[in-house]
């Protein structure tokens, strides 16, 4: 059992002393890993998942057994970081012990330490209500919602007009008033998400909402150039498509051209039965 993995208190206390958060996405032990190492505070495996590992258009189609697959494997190398699994779109608007069981189902059978949960109308928030009080630790999902961005017209930045940025910042509030511990604030404007972060008593972290906020998300695939398209609020710190297809070109030729294995990858058998075995 881990003892110095971050804690809802330990987020609490960054924001009150105005020390940055750290959110990157993984969805497998090898990235949770190396994410974990770098002392990143809070894991999230995201229903992202769909587009970065299933190769779905969005993230509707994501199920829960997937989410409960994924954050397993996140689960079983990380000791550091705070592990946060989406709830997927349809596992939790039913009713209210529809998303109690899953998202209990998320930290017992997937070993998560909090659920996110996208969206902030009242039939939502009375589910992160009952969450909550089912003693699972909910973190909010606000601004560009990827579950229904149809409903959105498509995958673009919200509350850019006051009365949208209005209805975003209600939603907050109730929220925070259901008990969330956190929130993500995807894809608003710098000047509505510095006026939530400074209202919420929680912290509020973003992505690609400015640097205002108590902390900042990535999804690594983007972070680390992974991600064929690029996003225009996400940083690229390194270039490991290119890095990657350079070494699978390299590869093929020297195995074409016979300089793969070498002899160091090579194994011999003693003399005596390489003898016996030509004999
Ligand atoms: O699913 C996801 O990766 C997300 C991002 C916005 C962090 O929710």
């Amino acid at each position: 059992m881990a003892m110095n993995r971050i804690t809802i208190p330990d987020l609490q206390q960054m924001k009150e002393q105005g020390k940055k958060i750290t959110l990157l996405t993984a969805y497998d032990c090898l990235f949770a890993s190396l994410i974990d190492a770098a002392l990143i505070d809070t894991i999230l495996v995201g229903d992202s998942l769909g587009m970065v590992v299933m190769g779905y258009e969005n993230t509707v189609p994501v199920t829960l057994e997937q989410v409960i697959h994924h954050t397993q494997a996140a689960a079983a190398t990380t000791n550091h970081a705070m592990l946060i699994a989406d709830m997927p779109f349809g596992s939790y608007e039913a009713s209210d012990e529809q998303a109690i069981r899953n998202a209990q189902r998320l930290v017992k059978e997937g070993g998560a330490q909090a659920v996110k949960v996208e969206r902030g109308n009242e039939l939502i928030r009375r589910r992160v209500g009952a969450i909550v009080q089912a003693g699972v630790p909910v973190m909010g999902h606000l601004g560009l919602t990827p579950q229904t961005a149809a409903l959105m017209g498509g995958y673009r930045v919200q509350g850019r007009q006051a009365d949208a940025a209005r209805r975003i910042l209600e939603h907050a509030r109730g929220l925070e008033q259901e008990g969330i511990f956190a929130l993500l604030l995807e894809c608003v404007p710098l000047e509505l998400a510095g006026l939530i972060t400074t209202e919420a008593s929680i912290p509020v972290i973003g992505i690609g909402a400015g640097v205002e906020c108590d902390g900042q998300a990535l999804v690594t695939h983007d972070m680390l150039g992974l991600y064929p398209s690029p996003v225009r609020h996400a940083r690229q710190y390194c270039d490991l498509r290119a890095a990657i297809g350079e070494a699978l070109a390299r590869y093929r030729t020297e195995v074409k051209e016979g300089h793969f294995p070498g002899e160091e990858n090579s194994f011999h058998m003693r003399e005596e039965e390489a003898r016996k075995l030509a004999r």
